[in-house]
């Protein structure tokens, strides 16, 4: 079976043995403990080695040969039953229905991996639409873009725990958890008290990703929407920040964000991003000994006049502002026409021309029915001289100044341009390099900063996103 499709990384019972140790403090005493994809058992071994013959185990594998490894290890042990399952298929309704009024607890490890690789992959390790149907947050989920199928997985047994004396506890991504749990909260409802205990995933899996061990006490009612986070599974752990739902709006450390709610507002400034092409071999251009050259490594002779600086997302982190690339730029407004270029610059149309193989089977639609060589992310407010920008994904949250910069042509004569920026930055636009310096000011100020790090999930793919730059009060400055 495929590793990477089925999310197959085994727990060390190294980690399975601290979990159940963590989960004695809950003083949890469960009836009925189930292990939803138990691959190779590790997760019931050690839960069997604490709580012995005091509850009933169940363990459940897609996995035909770990089923029977798993049985092997527990043949002789009545009360640790091990059944080959496919989590999405499986009546979990009437099983858990079987223990109305009993504890049970849910523990393990669900898949590490997200619809899109299963897409890749054509795999069909997903959840049937049909079965969620008549559930709206899972069945709007569907259609979701990207997902991890965990989140899928804990969704659908915390809907079904809900009101019960129960608990969940599950190793996954801590956007996992997160996201499972603004699935509740953004419908109002509130699960149980929940706490996330980071782990080192690199140690044990050797994958480079935020995760933690996801526990939610069902059982205990809570009237806030937050969460835990503490530094780590061992004892010396602390509490690192608590994170939330206040007022429709997910906030990333609502401590901070009390210290700094004033600054919550609504932005004067329209936050935009940049340019969208999806060509960069063919539209961004570098100067190598004293020629424009193209991603191909190929000479490239075009006129200047579509022809802008550009600086990227890599480059706004580090703070580098000269900008050493160059874009092409073929339209002023969105869905202009393109033809034009023909008669103001021919060498540039001939250039784009040439490439039209790969500008016309741009894959996102977005191009379809759009004229030729079009770009996105393009408006008046690209050509204004003066930005400040930010990257959306980098931890770093340094905003910079955008100043305009030369473009040089043929006879060498050199022409001040705004810099365009590429569509992983966001920016605000100014007339003036003076009134881009005070605002740009306040944006790196210790107070603007301490307000966005309380709204930022730093493990999101998009670390600063539009909606979080418009909530940037600038009246208060
Ligand atoms: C991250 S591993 C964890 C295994 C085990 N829980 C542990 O912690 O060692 C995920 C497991 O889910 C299983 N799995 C994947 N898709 C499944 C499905 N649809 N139903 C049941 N198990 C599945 C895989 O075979 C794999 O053993």
């Amino acid at each position: 079976m495929n590793k990477k499709e089925f999310g197959d990384f085994q727990t060390p019972e190294l980690l399975t043995r601290e979990i159940v140790r963590l989960l004695e403090e809950y003083q949890i005493q469960p009836d009925i403990i189930i292990e939803p994809t138990c691959g190779i058992g590790n997760f019931i071994q050690s839960a069997y080695g604490h709580w012995q013959d005091k509850g009933e185990y169940f363990g459940f594998e897609l996995n035909q040969e770990y089923c029977q490894q798993s049985a092997q290890k527990f043949a002789g042990i009545s009360r640790i039953s091990i059944e080959k399952q496919n989590f999405f298929t499986f009546d979990w309704e009437s099983f858990l229905n079987r223990f109305t009024y009993q504890k049970i607890l849910i523990l393990g490890n669900p898949p590490w991996v997200t619809n899109s690789t299963l897409g890749m992959l054509e795999s069909q390790n997903l959840p049937q639409k049909s079965n969620f149907q008549g559930n709206k947050g899972l069945a709007a989920k569907t259609g979701k873009a990207n997902f991890d199928i965990a989140e899928w997985m804990i969704i659908r047994l915390l809907e079904l725990l809900r009101d019960r004396t129960a608990y969940l506890a599950f190793l996954c991504k801590t956007s996992t958890a997160r996201k499972s749990l603004f699935h509740f909260w953004k419908q109002g409802l509130n699960i149980g008290d929940s706490r996330l205990y980071l782990f080192d995933a690199k140690k044990y899996f050797n994958v480079t990703v935020d995760a933690c061990l996801f526990v939610v006490d069902l059982s205990k009612k809570v009237h806030q929407k937050s969460a835990i986070v503490y530094s780590s599974l061992d004892c010396d752990r602390k509490n690192i920040y608590e994170f939330g739902f206040q007022n429709g709006e997910a906030i990333a450390n609502l401590k901070n964000y009390e210290k700094y709610k004033y600054l919550d507002g609504l932005s004067c400034f329209q936050w935009r991003s940049g340019l969208k092409h999806d060509a960069a071999k063919v539209m961004e251009l570098s100067v190598t000994e004293g020629n424009l050259t193209n991603g191909f490594g190929e000479k490239v002779d075009i006129e200047k006049t579509y022809l802008y600086p550009l600086l990227k997302s890599s480059d706004i982190s580090k703070g580098r502002t000269n900008a050493k690339k160059y874009v092409i730029v073929t339209q002023k407004i969105l869905g202009e026409d393109t033809r034009k270029i023909a008669l103001d610059a021919p060498r540039t149309w001939s250039y784009l021309s040439q490439y039209a193989s790969i500008l016309d089977n741009r894959k996102s639609s977005i191009y379809q029915k759009k004229p030729q060589f079009s770009i996105f992310g393009i408006g008046e407010y690209s050509f204004a001289h003066w930005k400040i920008a930010i990257s959306s994904l980098y931890k770093n949250l340094h905003f910079s100044l955008v100043p305009p910069a030369c473009v040089i042509s043929r006879d060498l004569s050199r022409h001040l341009k705004p810099t365009m920026l590429d569509d992983t930055c966001y920016f605000i636009s100014f007339d003036s390099q003076q009134e881009t310096e005070y605002w740009l000011s306040y944006l790196n100020s210790e107070e603007c900063q301490g307000f966005l790090k309380s709204l930022i999930f730093f493990d999101a793919k998009r670390v600063v996103n539009i909606d979080i730059l418009m909530r940037i009060n600038f009246k208060v400055f």
